[in-house]
């Protein structure tokens, strides 16, 4: 077992206003424990009209989750109708910032490139960024799968420090596995994570490589967590769908328990 705290993070995407936001981390609050915190990180990903209520919610019920957000933009300020700052955010008490998720990237014309300048954002506003990775079905039936992700690792974490990166999150999601039901198995889904490892290794050195924690998302339920978060390489996980139900997410986050057959 390594020492990697595990962080399990719900992205509600667009779903939730902000009424159903406080709702939605109040019953959250309910269903998990002191030893689940302990054991587990756990942040929520509200759309942007909920951050401020769901802070407030957070602050004032002193609830032990952290605030996250869906995505940035890599300036700080400036005519960009439409976007965030990444310092309007840390001023929210926001600590994670998802970017580069393939919903992002394939729906949006997001670039490896982006990504890279939102991670160096990120982090220079004190953030912590979630950097996401993963391949289409083509590409794993073209045996391009380890190719493109480790493409997407090194051009995202280019020029960022090693110390940065060691404090960072990756988020390993196979785009075939996002809302389908379908789960890569504990072994594939353990054979990405050690690839981005490795490559993080490679371009940042072992010494971040350690520390980094990698996710994996894509199809995460109550029923599959408890093998794919026992995997070596496998240091969290980035919910969908199940992260807006606060029973789901909280036996998603309560995988040990199972583990250990209590
Ligand atoms: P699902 O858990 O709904 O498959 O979504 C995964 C995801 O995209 C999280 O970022």
């Amino acid at each position: 077992m390594s020492d990697r705290k595990p962080l399990i993070s719900g992205n509600w995407k667009m779903h939730q206003n902000h009424f159903e936001a406080i709702q939605l981390v109040q019953k959250l609050s309910y269903v998990l424990t002191n030893e689940d915190v302990d054991a587990v990180d756990v942040s929520v990903h509200p759309p942007f009209t909920d951050i401020r209520s769901v802070q407030t919610v957070l602050e004032a019920d002193r609830i032990p989750v952290s605030l996250g957000a869906q995505h940035c933009h890599w300036e700080e300020k400036g005519a960009f109708t439409g976007e965030v700052s990444p310092l309007m955010l840390a001023k929210l008490d926001v600590e994670y910032v998802i970017c580069g998720h393939s919903e992002r990237r394939e729906l949006f014309g997001e670039t490896d490139d982006d990504v890279n300048k939102k991670v160096h954002a990120i982090l220079k506003a004190g953030m912590t960024p979630i950097m996401c990775c993963g391949e289409t079905d083509a590409e794993r039936e073209a045996d391009q799968a380890e190719e493109k992700v480790s493409g997407q690792v090194r051009a995202g974490l280019a020029k960022v420090k090693p110390d940065q990166v060691a404090g960072m999150v990756i988020a390993y999601e196979p785009i075939w596995a996002i809302g389908t039901g379908k789960t890569a198995t504990a072994e594939d889904a353990q054979a990405m994570c050690a690839l981005v490892r490795a490559t993080v290794s490679e371009v940042a050195g072992r010494e971040a490589a350690d520390s980094i924690r990698i996710q994996y998302g894509g199809s995460v339920k109550p029923n599959n967590a408890p093998e794919l978060m026992t995997q070596p390489d496998i240091d969290g996980a980035l919910v969908g769908g199940a992260s807006l139900d606060a029973d789901d997410f909280g036996r998603i986050v309560q995988y040990r328990l199972v583990e250990s057959g209590s």
